[in-house]
């Protein structure tokens, strides 16, 4: 291919990028038609959490407005006290740290394997303390975390795990879905994601008195279908409407198709860049699947030669979007966690008084791992739509931004 010539690659912000059609259009006429657009009188909602939840080995699914929304639930589901724990990664989306303060409680960040971005058990144990209350793991780009040393590492301690399963629909560890070895999963239907109506979320639980909190917290702890209905405890209106969820649902059906695309790209682009000097892969654990949400390559400059922003710089120029560094900072740099930009002036939770004076580690030096990850990684769009044509191109282009015949 000429490298001079432009392609334009599909896009997840526009119908270039989407599956979305006469399946969605049609479930969306009944919506519409029913004249009912409130889930919890409608049908397609609830057919949404049946058929999610059937995906995810029989666990109750409960839909809501966003991934935001969806870790809220999960914690508010464990039902932290003011000023406990939670254990994280500070290489997420600030939606899954927000709900841990406005639940009351503090999050504890953990350092993450430079190579996969991943938390593992080794960066997680040092942070348990006798506050923490759950460990919430995020499965970053779509590979999953390494669940088989994390799950017995909480498991001997008895703390819940929450996954995060906003960017790995349809990842597996050991031949398992991802979301389905803690306590909770969470996902974001959000425009980018492997399935999406714009915004929306679910959470998946198979311990019952979990999954009846979530139920209960979208519907602000109202007691829908209880003899003597009343609003139990502090809650929001998380609800998903029918309208979005007839989007899901059509969505949903198509899931398993978009993965498979994915890895299918993901493979040949894989296997035309694995001589490239410098360049390898998001690491990826023994027995794990990738289920592709971005396309996650790991620069090391020396090797490679070249610098991973001009890098990146000769990639925009051939419009591809790809990202040096992802979120650029550890979260906890962000103001609102390193000024504790709370509730008011109180910086609450952090100045619980059962906190007596403890402090949370946001010092970057005590982060190697987070440092290294983000110094290093480059995030490329990736797609169901790319055709052999798409991925070659994207695969020569890296080739030829690594070796500085192209700026
Ligand atoms: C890992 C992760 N968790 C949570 C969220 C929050 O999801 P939402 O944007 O739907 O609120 C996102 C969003 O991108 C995410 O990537």
């Amino acid at each position: 291919m000429n490298s001079k010539t432009t392609i334009a690659l599909p896009s997840d912000a526009d119908a270039t990028g989407r599956d979305l059609g006469d399946e969605e259009l049609a479930l969306l006429r009944e919506a519409i038609e029913s004249g009912t657009l409130t889930s919890t009188k409608g049908t397609l909602v609830s057919r949404l959490e049946a058929e999610f939840g059937a995906r995810h080995g029989g666990a109750r699914a409960v839909a809501c407005t966003s991934g935001t929304a969806a870790v809220h639930l999960a914690v508010a589901a464990i039902d932290p006290e003011p000023g406990d724990e939670l254990v994280t990664t500070p290489v997420t989306d600030m939606g899954a740290l927000t709900p841990i303060l406005y639940q009351g409680a503090i999050p504890v960040f953990c350092d993450v394997d430079p190579s996969s971005y991943n938390v593992t058990a080794e960066t997680i144990e040092p942070r348990l303390t006798d506050r923490t209350k759950a460990v919430i793991v995020t499965h970053l780009f779509g590979s999953p975390c390494e669940m088989g040393p994390i799950m017995e590492l909480c498991d001997a301690r008895g703390i819940p795990v929450i996954e995060d399963c906003a960017q790995a629909f349809d990842a597996t560890y050991r031949g398992q879905l991802i979301g389905t070895f803690g306590k909770v999963g969470c996902f974001s239907f959000q425009q980018g994601k492997h399935m999406t109506a714009g915004e929306g979320g679910a959470v998946i639980s198979s311990d019952p008195d979990l999954a009846r909190r979530m139920f209960l917290y979208v519907n602000k702890a109202w007691g829908y279908g209880d003899a003597k209905p009343d609003h139990y405890f502090l809650a929001l209106n998380y609800r998903m409407n029918e309208v979005t969820g007839a989007v899901c649902l059509a969505q949903l059906r198509k899931l398993g198709g978009v993965v498979q695309r994915r890895r299918k790209a993901a493979a040949r682009f894989l296997a035309a860049t694995a001589d490239i000097p410098g360049v390898t892969p998001q690491g990826l654990p023994e027995g794990a699947i990738h289920s592709f949400w971005k396309l996650c390559v790991n620069i090391d400059e020396d090797a490679a030669g070249r610098g991973l922003t001009e890098i990146a710089k000769s990639l925009h120029g051939a419009g591809i979007r790809a990202a040096p560094r992802y979120i650029g900072k550890p979260a906890f740099e962000c103001q609102v966690l390193r000024d504790q930009v709370t509730f008011g002036k109180s910086r609450w939770p952090y100045t619980d008084p059962s906190r007596e004076g403890r402090t949370v580690d946001h010092d970057r030096a005590n982060f190697p791992g987070v440092v290294k990850g983000l110094s290093q990684v480059l995030v490329i769009p990736w797609n169901e739509q790319y055709t052999d044509e798409h991925v070659d191109y994207i695969a020569s282009h890296l080739r030829a931004a690594v070796s500085g015949s192209e700026s």
